[in-house]
């Protein structure tokens, strides 16, 4: 059985004391649920966030981080920072970094490297813009994406990594991939999962990002290869959240 996760991405929201009730509402509001909730906090939030949720079974993502060990690469933030501050995952190649900050897969590719040899679980963002899918040809540039981040790296380590599905046209935009185009391009990056991990493929989480909110998330979730959401305007909200959450 592979993991459900359902994981907020606060971008670059939010003020301390917002930020604290918003760790505090959902964790009173989360209870017993076999869901994994991740929150994906900048990296100010990182320490106060870890804090807030200890003892509970949410984890903290960072929302990005370095690919050099350590060194003078002034306003960064390294992998061993982050595990440092108990941070467990971390977002990479999230369509807003490759965008306004060029990150390449290669790139990205290095960043996936650095994290998995300190142990944080990377949620690698992939997806199509809106024109690579008018022009049909959203499936090359997933397999491209999917190939090029995610070479090198063995089986037992591929499998480790969390893969997030959020087409760029879906992303803030409050258009939400229908259930069967997700769930199409879901099952497409399993069976290219499949050519390196083969059956391990089905260990993955994939998850879907775009626009998810409490009405249409269990749609989603509901669908074979879709095992949670990577969330953004609606992990501002602790009632939205949960409700997400609470949707599987
Ligand atoms: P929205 O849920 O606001 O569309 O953002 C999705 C996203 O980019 C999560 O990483």
């Amino acid at each position: 059985m592979r993991k459900k996760i359902v994981a907020g991405n606060w971008k670059m929201n939010l003020t301390k004391n917002e930020g604290l009730l918003l760790v505090e509402g959902v964790l009173n509001g989360v209870g017993d649920t076999d869901t994994k909730v991740i929150l994906g906090v900048p990296f100010p939030f990182i320490s106060d966030a870890v804090s807030g949720v200890d003892g509970s079974a949410i984890s903290v993502a960072a929302q990005n981080c370095h690919q050099e060990e350590k060194g003078a690469f002034t306003g960064e933030v390294s992998v061993e920072m982050l595990k440092s501050f108990g941070a467990e995952y971390c977002i990479v190649g999230h369509s807003e970094r490759r965008q306004y900050f060029g990150e390449t897969d290669e790139l990205i590719n290095q960043k996936i490297q650095r994290l998995l040899a300190s142990g944080i679980i990377p949620i690698y963002c992939c997806g199509e813009s809106l024109e690579e899918r008018e022009s049909e040809r959203h499936f090359k540039v997933m397999e491209e994406q999917i190939q090029s981040a995610l070479q090198g790296f063995q089986k037992d380590e591929l499998k480790k990594i969390v893969i997030a599905y959020e087409p760029v046209w879906a992303i803030g935009t409050g258009v939400t991939a229908t259930p069967e185009q997700a769930q199409e391009m879901h099952k497409f990056i399993r069976e290219k999962l499949a050519q390196v991990l083969v059956d391990e493929a089905e260990e993955v989480s994939i998850l879907y990002g775009g626009s998810v909110k409490p009405n249409n998330a269990k749609e989603l979730f509901s669908q074979k290869d879709i095992d949670g959401g990577l969330i953004g305007g609606a992990s501002l909200s602790a009632p939205d959240f949960l409700e997400i959450i609470h949707s599987f």
